[in-house]
């Protein structure tokens, strides 16, 4: 069994992007420029927006933190949103999930400019992904497709099984897999809370991609010998012999699930950092774009 480390692949790629970062100032550009909003204070929110910002100063790229507070309504939003779609100096915005309920994430989405949609959850984005057009991928999935191809995992015609549905990682996943290019080529099912009997998939699985937000819902029963695990849950369990009193866990029984793969992402530092370089990676070819160096 080997670990896939998400620490170690993610150091090598950020190294790459500081370079294009000095590369784009050394012409003469601005550094690529990154906006996050975080409503509220949810704290795995913080330590991910915090997370992201910090990485923008490791790379040399520039990043604005606009906090708003929980009582922030829709209509405020979006006019905060719209001002950074027209400041010439913002590059990539993301809106940090999930919103206050009083706020929909589909008006805020969609009101972010396609151009500027690095976390690529834009219905422009999303539709171009799924056509196979050139856009700005979901940072996790993409995140996800570095570290298969860091580690040479060829994924053509293996059976991956995907394991929840949602807009950020589950569908977009789904299709990344599937589709005619590298990685991908592999047959997917997408599978998610109401399948039935889903140890029948797993157990004639390649690969699993376990993104449900369950803490170790994945358990050794399910997993033949030699599978490739993906675990993309951050989950918080209470854990009374830490000093914190919790720790956080995958979707994944890594204990007892680990010994039987052939490779498999721990939590953290896992997939927690490739979704990091996936954002960063969409920031730097927003910079590129908005400067007209790519179509
Ligand atoms: N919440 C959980 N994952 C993500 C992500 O990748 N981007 C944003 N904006 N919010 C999230």
């Amino acid at each position: 069994m080997q670990i896939l480390d998400g620490t170690a692949v993610a150091a090598h790629i950020k190294e790459q992007l500081k370079h294009e970062a000095e590369a784009l100032k050394a012409r003469g550009l601005n550094a690529p420029h990154l906006a996050a909003i975080l409503v509220g204070n949810n704290p795995a929110s913080e330590a991910y927006v915090g997370s992201k910002v910090r990485t923008c100063a490791e790379l040399g790229f520039d990043s604005t933190l606009l906090r708003f507070d929980v009582s922030i309504s829709e209509k405020e939003l979006i006019h905060h949103i719209q001002q950074l779609n027209d400041d010439n100096a913002v590059n990539g915005i993301l809106v940090q999930l999930p919103l206050p309920p009083h706020i929909s994430p589909d008006a805020i989405i969609n009101s972010i400019s396609p151009d500027k949609d690095v976390d690529g959850f834009h219905p422009t984005s999303q539709g171009k992904m799924l056509l196979g057009q050139q856009t700005f991928l979901p940072a996790t999935p993409y995140g996800i497709l570095m570290m298969l191809e860091h580690y040479k995992i060829d994924i053509a015609g293996m059976h991956c099984v995907v394991i929840g549905r949602s807009n950020i990682v589950g569908t977009p996943m789904s299709v990344l897999l599937s589709r005619n290019g590298n990685p991908g080529n592999a047959t997917v099912t997408l599978c998610h809370s109401r399948t039935k009997n889903l140890k029948d998939f797993t157990l004639n699985a390649d690969i699993i991609v376990a993104a449900i937000g369950r803490p170790r819902f994945v358990t050794a029963d399910m997993v033949r010998p030699g599978t490739v695990i993906i675990d993309v849950g951050i989950n918080r369990i209470d854990d009374a012999a830490r000093k914190s009193g919790s720790r956080l866990v995958g979707d994944v029984d890594f204990d007892n699930v680990a010994p039987l793969c052939s490779y498999i992402t721990p939590v953290p530092k896992g997939v927690g950092p490739m979704t990091i370089c996936g954002l960063m990676k969409n920031t730097i070819a927003a910079a590129k774009l908005q400067a007209g160096m790519i179509d």
